[in-house]
């Protein structure tokens, strides 16, 4: 059955003793729910991170990876120098990427299969923009990034696939989606699977939700059916406010 995760969206924040001081608060925290614990500190940090978290249940994942297993690819970050480092997770598509670094649906789909093909564990995500939930098309975007970034793989791959939907508009803003939106939207990711895939492979993927969760609405945000987890920016970067969500279960 499907897991209960939090992860924590690093970003493009703290470097190596930043780094340093949030592992050792992160490992100082308690924690009282069964959800799985991830965070994804930036590439120069994961090896420190990796090192330091070993003997705790918080799993070290890398923000991004190239599609290509090495090559002349200045700048870039492979789904082996990864495993190299221990790391066996990886998020792809986050909306900033697909934003500021044009990451296409193609290109995703790419990436997907290099890291799956490596055995690294892939957090996938989309979502809508604030215009497309204006006007109505919100799920339609959202089913249209999911069939174009990971319909082409058979379902027994979605054994090492978490989705993560992140509203755009929900981004940093401190505007989250209600809990019935997160709801509903979750619920017609789930049905998109099963249409695709059958009801037991739907079922059997965590479904994330990612947008300006907090201490303070993690709670009810966690308490829909089809809502998994969460995946975190801002809070993740103070140990209290992460374990207050990935103990909001
Ligand atoms: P915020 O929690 O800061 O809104 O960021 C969400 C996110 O983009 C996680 O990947």
């Amino acid at each position: 059955m499907r897991k209960n995760i939090v992860a924590g969206n690093w970003k493009m924040n703290n470097g190596l003793i930043q780094t340093k001081t949030l592992i050792t608060e992160l490992k100082q925290q308690k924690q009282t729910s069964d959800a799985e614990v991830m965070i994804a500190p930036s590439f120069t940090n994961l090896w420190h991170a990796f090192e330091e978290t070993r003997q705790y249940p918080i799993e070290v994942v890398a923000q991004n990876m190239h599609f290509s297993d090495d090559g002349a690819y200045t700048g870039e970050i492979s789904a082996g120098m990864l495993k190299s480092i221990g790391i066996s997770t990886v998020i792809l598509g986050h909306s900033e990427r697909r934003t500021y670094y044009n990451e296409t649906d193609e290109a995703l789909a790419k990436k997907v299969d290099t890291a799956l093909s490596q055995e690294i564990r892939v957090i996938f995500c989309f979502g809508e923009e604030l215009a497309d939930r204006k006007s109505g098309k919100h799920e339609s975007i959202v089913e249209n990034q999911i069939k174009k970034g990971l319909f082409h793989l058979k379902a027994d791959a979605f054994k090492d696939v978490i989705l993560a939907y992140e509203p755009v508009w929900a981004i940093g803003t401190g505007e989250t989606a209600s809990p019935e939106q997160a709801q509903d939207m979750h619920a017609f990711i789930r049905k998109t699977l099963a249409n695709k895939y059958g009801q037991e492979v739907a079922n059997s993927v965590s479904i994330l939700y990612g947008g300006s969760v907090k201490p303070n609405n993690a709670k009810e945000i966690f308490s829909k059916t089809d809502v998994d987890g969460g995946l975190i920016g801002g809070a993740a970067l103070n140990a209290e406010d992460f374990y207050a969500i990935v103990n909001a279960f």
